[in-house]
């Protein structure tokens, strides 16, 4: 791609307490753009000052929700390099998502490309202490002037990055669970795998309510049956059972988590068996009574892993491994942000170093 670079000629204050980061509320200097036009492609891709977009209050994005999203994140490492963790892997995953929604894909080397130039420009906001990164939200939405509802004909893709702290407010103290029966995020045949504006928006009241009575999320169920455990508004689910690593089995319900399969294949590389089938809830609370439920945690972009200690199932409640880290999840944070920090053996190569254009 030939992307032009407009520099800000008023850069901002950069936080000065990496501690008070919080999630994905300060923005760096620079944003990349790109746009797409049937019949003509991508074009006039760009790195810019962070701005407004500007878009016709008939934009399909705005009525329809035609729009798909990623998130990755950039990490400084000891060397003073910068890091991207499977950031191909967000691409090809922005490409699926942008299948189902009948969006346009963006070659995963061209979203590379972008992501790099963009990460090289804005260099200095990637955050260094412990636990920070630089969060990515690639983004694609439908533009246009047009009512009629069909899929647009002309879309943005952009990339915008905040220095972030932890997901959860708790850091990696274990989180409270409410196990939602009423609503459903997601239904066989739905868009559930895709990583869609409208998932998040099926899910907010949901939240909202689980919120209100002292819960940070809830844990999803399949939405035909309600029987199913299947993930969290913004992370995998992962729990121990009889030394074993159970997660549900991924299908169009699902989204299929980057961090899910690095765990997954971490699991496999240190010999913990590993299974991926259906989990019927009222397993984890017979296994609970058993003594046979170990742990539970979540995995995400932005929730790397995320301890649960208390899940409530209509009018129960289960405390998990005394409400503390176990040592599993304890075992994948230190192994993943490891990793992630090249402070680790990254066996399977999944950071690349963000080179140095300027
Ligand atoms: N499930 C949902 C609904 C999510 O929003 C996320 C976050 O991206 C995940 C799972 C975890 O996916 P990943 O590990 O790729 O961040
Ligand atoms: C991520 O982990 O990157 C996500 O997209 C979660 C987000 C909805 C906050």
């Amino acid at each position: 791609m030939n992307i032009t670079v407009t520099k800000t000629q008023t850069p901002k204050e950069k936080p000065v307490d990496e501690s008070k980061l919080g999630f994905g509320s300060i923005f760096t200097d620079h944003m990349f753009i790109v746009e797409y036009e049937e019949g003509r492609g991508w074009y006039d891709p760009r790195i810019i000052p962070y701005q407004s977009l500007s878009i016709d209050p008939a934009s399909p994005v705005l009525h329809y929700g035609q729009e798909v999203f990623e998130g990755a994140k950039a990490y400084s490492l000891d060397n003073g390099e910068v890091g991207l963790f499977r950031i191909r892997d967000n691409a090809r995953r922005m490409n699926q998502s942008a299948v189902r929604t009948c969006m346009p894909e963006l070659d995963v080397e061209a979203q590379y490309e972008a992501i790099c130039r963009l990460v090289d420009l804005d260099r200095s906001w990637v955050p260094a202490s412990e636990g920070t990164s630089l969060y990515l939200r690639p983004t694609m939405i439908a533009d246009g002037a047009c009512l009629g509802a069909h899929s647009a004909s002309s879309f943005i893709y952009f990339v915008i990055c905040s220095p972030s702290g932890s997901y959860y407010p708790e850091g990696i103290k274990p989180i409270r669970i409410l196990i939602e029966t009423r609503y459903a995020r997601a239904v066989k045949g739905g868009m559930g795998r895709a990583k869609t504006g409208g998932n998040y928006a099926a899910s907010f009241k949901a939240a909202k309510e689980a919120l209100d009575r002292g819960y940070h999320q809830v844990l999803w169920l399949d939405g035909r049956e309600q029987k199913y455990v299947e993930e969290v508004g913004a992370m995998n689910m992962m729990f121990v059972i009889d030394d074993k690593l159970v997660t549900a089995e991924l299908g169009d319900t699902i989204l299929p988590g980057i961090t899910r399969d690095s765990i997954l294949q971490l699991a496999r590389d240190k010999g913990l068996p590993v299974e991926e089938r259906k989990i019927p809830v009222t397993e984890l609370f017979e296994a609970n009574a058993q003594g046979r439920l170990q742990e539970a945690f979540g995995t995400g972009t932005a929730a790397v892993i995320s301890p649960v200690g208390e899940l409530t199932w209509l009018d129960k409640t289960i405390i998990i491994n005394n409400n503390e880290i176990g040592p599993v999840a304890q075992m994948f944070y230190d192994t993943l942000t490891g990793i992630q920090k090249q402070r680790v053996e990254d066996a399977h190569e999944w950071v690349s170093t963000v080179p140095r254009f300027n």
